[in-house]
């Protein structure tokens, strides 16, 4: 019988390292991460999670307490451990930012693929601002409105773009896509690498 044009790719049908999921804040990694995880059949991890499992202290906390040096490290330790298996990974969107994770990223086990979610500013304010106080780097803690939000979006875009372009070997434009959309389309890209 004739597969239907929307079926999901077999489980099987993707390379067998870790998907790694880049972008900004609010592009959706950690949804899509948990919803390619079920498609593929393989298990998701979030590194900001994971962080916060190390530490017992949630992200914002850290930054706040210990700085942003102290919670790269942490991050990059939980990146090195991931990249090892074969798990939908959703980084923290200051991943490819830094030097060490980039090189990691390009040492990855053969079979690693690191997909670049990408939106639009406003898209990622937009997203952002559902979970305030979560993301220390846009708000320092003040309350932002959609326009502040956006502008310093753009600001810590235009310093990090060239990053995630740079490291993703697929790159998928979500501003018009559901969650469930962006992951069929990785699946599916993934079932022709
Ligand atoms: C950060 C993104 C956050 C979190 C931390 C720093 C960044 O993760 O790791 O607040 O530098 O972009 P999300 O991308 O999941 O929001």
């Amino acid at each position: 019988m004739a597969k239907p044009a929307n079926a999901m790719p077999l489980p099987n049908a993707a390379p067998p390292g870790a998907i790694v999921l880049i972008g900004f804040m609010g592009s959706g990694k950690s949804s899509v991460a948990r919803l390619l995880a079920r498609y593929l059949n393989r298990e998701a991890i979030d590194l900001d999670k994971a962080v916060e499992q190390m530490t017992g202290s949630a992200v914002a906390h850290l930054f706040a307490t210990q700085g942003e040096a102290a919670f790269r490290a942490l991050e990059t330790q939980a990146l090195q451990d991931a990249l090892q298996t074969s798990r939908i990974i959703a980084t923290g969107g200051g991943v490819p930012t830094q030097a060490s994770n980039r090189a990691l990223l390009q040492q990855a086990p053969p079979g690693t693929c690191v997909v670049y979610l990408k939106a639009q500013p406003r898209t990622l304010a937009t997203r952002i601002r559902r979970q305030p106080g979560k993301r220390p780097l846009i708000d320092g803690g003040a309350i932002l409105n959609l326009e502040q939000t956006q502008a310093r979006v753009e600001q810590l875009l235009a310093e990090r773009a060239a990053h995630y372009e740079a490291c993703a070997h697929i790159v998928i434009d979500t501003d018009r896509l559901r969650m469930p959309e962006v992951a069929q389309a990785i699946a599916a890209q993934l079932a022709r690498v």
